[in-house]
């Protein structure tokens, strides 16, 4: 039977430099394995917020179609295939999880735009929940603010059709890939978030 090489340390201040460097080794497989855990967890929009025409899964499918239908790039079409990720464990505050998985490899105007759907996408139903439809006006100068409502105008408040016709994941799946494939960026990583972006709005 193989043995799982670990590391020496019971407290990370005691840990060695070698102790460092294998923990990054072991980890590289975990790390490269992290679609497949995003592609895994992405079923679970299944059982997300019951009642609509077509569940979660089927809604982040068609918002990624409709995206792709409409020539946006491929980080644009990534973004909105998880978009709505955080559905499941963070009913209240969707929108940051999504943000925050594709951060590290998205442009910022890419995570700004995930980060603020639900605010934007509250334009198409909020006067009919007693909230203020126009919340989304006082981000009008963000360079990302278009962006963000062309994503949810065109793409994520009309995503909730059974007669649209939707691709399978099984197509997003090399594109999300490629994303996760990129070099990383941001606290945890060892590149910074560069001051221009990777992709333009
Ligand atoms: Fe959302
Ligand atoms: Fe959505």
């Amino acid at each position: 039977m193989m043995t799982m090489r670990t590391v020496s340390y019971t407290r990370m201040d005691e840990g060695t430099v070698e102790d460092y460097a294998l923990g990054e080794e072991i980890a590289k497989p975990f790390m490269n394995a992290t679609p497949d855990r995003i592609l895994a967890f992405m079923e679970c929009l299944h059982d997300t917020f019951p009642g609509g025409r077509i569940d979660r899964y089927a809604h982040s499918l068609q918002t990624a179609t409709r995206a792709e239908d409409a020539g946006e790039c491929e980080e644009f079409v990534v973004a909105a295939l998880l978009h709505d990720i955080g559905d499941s464990l963070a009913p209240h505050n969707h929108a940051d999880v999504g943000a925050d998985i594709l951060r590290p490899y998205v442009s910022r105007h890419t995570h700004w735009m995930l980060k603020h759907h639900g605010i934007f996408q509250g334009y198409y139903y909020w006067d009919k929940i007693g909230k203020n439809r126009y919340e989304r006006e006082r981000y009008r100068d963000h360079p990302a603010y278009e962006m963000t409502v062309r994503f949810t105008g065109r793409y994520d408040q009309m995503a909730f059709d059974p007669g649209y016709e939707t691709r399978p994941i099984e197509h997003f799946e090399p594109m999300l890939r490629r994303i996760f494939a990129r070099v990383p960026w941001g606290a945890q990583t060892k590149e910074d978030w560069p001051v221009v972006d990777r992709a333009g709005p």
